[in-house]
């Protein structure tokens, strides 16, 4: 896979930055993680079956091939659960990740730039999911950064099932690690921000590799209460550690003004429901989802007396 990124890589503008994104991949593949001979045998097997070709049905990314052996791909694939992002379809083996990615993918999807031929970051990327759409959507490299090791085997994983996959590739790095040359004319930061101790600087960094005029799509969980501009959770947030900060849309709006972003528009704001993050056997044996997230006398609080999760999709310029 990196020698394909090298190769994609080198005829764009992340030339420039190619060889460094390569050497602190190699070097993150190569850290001590004691699962890894297991992801890795998974991918061996996934090897074996049929490639197909790419589309989004949604709600899957469906890979359309044939004569696969169900039984023994949906083993091979539950050795590198658990499977948040997707949903994907192989053939007629059902991949129901534990939240349906195309419910976000169609909030945003008509309000931003063509994608087409554009040099594209998403920040965060998970397993992909969202990245192979940015590819299919015509761009002319999608490139997701995901520093936890266990999304890109995922991600190698559905690209081994790919005949002829699209321009999209996930590195194992943070943001923090990009060079901060302005190459992307598209990046997106969907569900991190939250996950950052310095919303600024996780702000500032983004800006940093955006070309002049590139567009920002920026998603994260925000509050809507009278009179409150943040919420800075005191433990855990709806079980979640790591949570830093719950702007309102207001300061959210701020803090990227604050950034000089131009044109900064809200496209939407949705509360998370059971049908976009539920429980499926693709999670594994900690079998929780949003329901037990959730206050069980009041789906409007988080089970720590918060308010629930409510999602905004901000686009904004550099
Ligand atoms: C909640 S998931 C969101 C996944 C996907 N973008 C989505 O919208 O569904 C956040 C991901 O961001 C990754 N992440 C957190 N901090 C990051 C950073 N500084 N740079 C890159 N990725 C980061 C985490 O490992 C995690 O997989």
């Amino acid at each position: 896979m990196i020698s394909e990124f090298y190769k994609c890589a080198t005829s764009t503008q992340l030339d420039l930055i190619c060889a460094q994104l390569i050497n602190l991949s190699t070097h993150a593949f190569n850290a001590n993680n004691g699962n890894v001979p297991k992801w890795e045998q998974a991918i061996e097997q996934i090897k074996i079956q049929n490639t197909g070709s790419l589309d989004f049905i949604t709600p899957y990314l469906n890979i359309s091939t044939h004569n696969i052996n169900n039984l023994i791909l949906e083993k091979s694939l539950k050795q590198l659960m658990p499977w948040r992002k997707g949903p994907y379809k192989i053939d007629d083996l059902q991949l129901d990740s534990e939240w349906r990615g195309d419910m976000k993918w169609h909030r945003l999807t008509s309000h931003i730039k063509p994608l087409k031929d554009k040099v594209v970051l998403d920040v965060g990327s998970g397993n992909g999911y969202f990245t192979y759409l940015m590819a299919i959507s015509g761009a002319e490299i999608a490139l997701g950064i995901e520093p936890f090791l266990l999304f890109n085997y995922q991600f190698q994983a559905i690209r081994t099932l790919i005949n002829k996959p699209p321009n999209a590739f996930v590195l194992p790095l943070r943001l923090e690690e990009i060079p901060k040359k302005p190459l992307f004319d598209t990046v997106f930061s969907m569900g991190v921000l939250y996950h950052q101790q310095d919303h600024r600087l996780h702000l500032k960094q983004l800006k940093d590799v955006m070309r002049p005029g590139g567009e920002l799509i920026l998603e994260t969980l925000i509050i809507d209460l009278e009179k409150v501009d943040k919420i800075i959770p005191k433990g855990r947030y709806a079980k979640m550690r790591n949570v830093y900060c719950l702007p309102s849309e207001n300061t959210l709006r701020t803090w990227l003004e604050d950034e000089a972003f131009k044109n900064i528009k809200l496209l939407d704001i949705t509360k998370t429901t059971s049908k976009e993050q539920r429980a499926t056997h693709w999670i594994g044996n900690n079998t929780q989802s949003l329901k037990d997230f959730l206050d069980p006398n009041n789906s409007n609080l988080t089970i720590e007396g918060l308010p629930a999760p409510k999602r905004a999709i901000f686009i904004c310029q550099k």
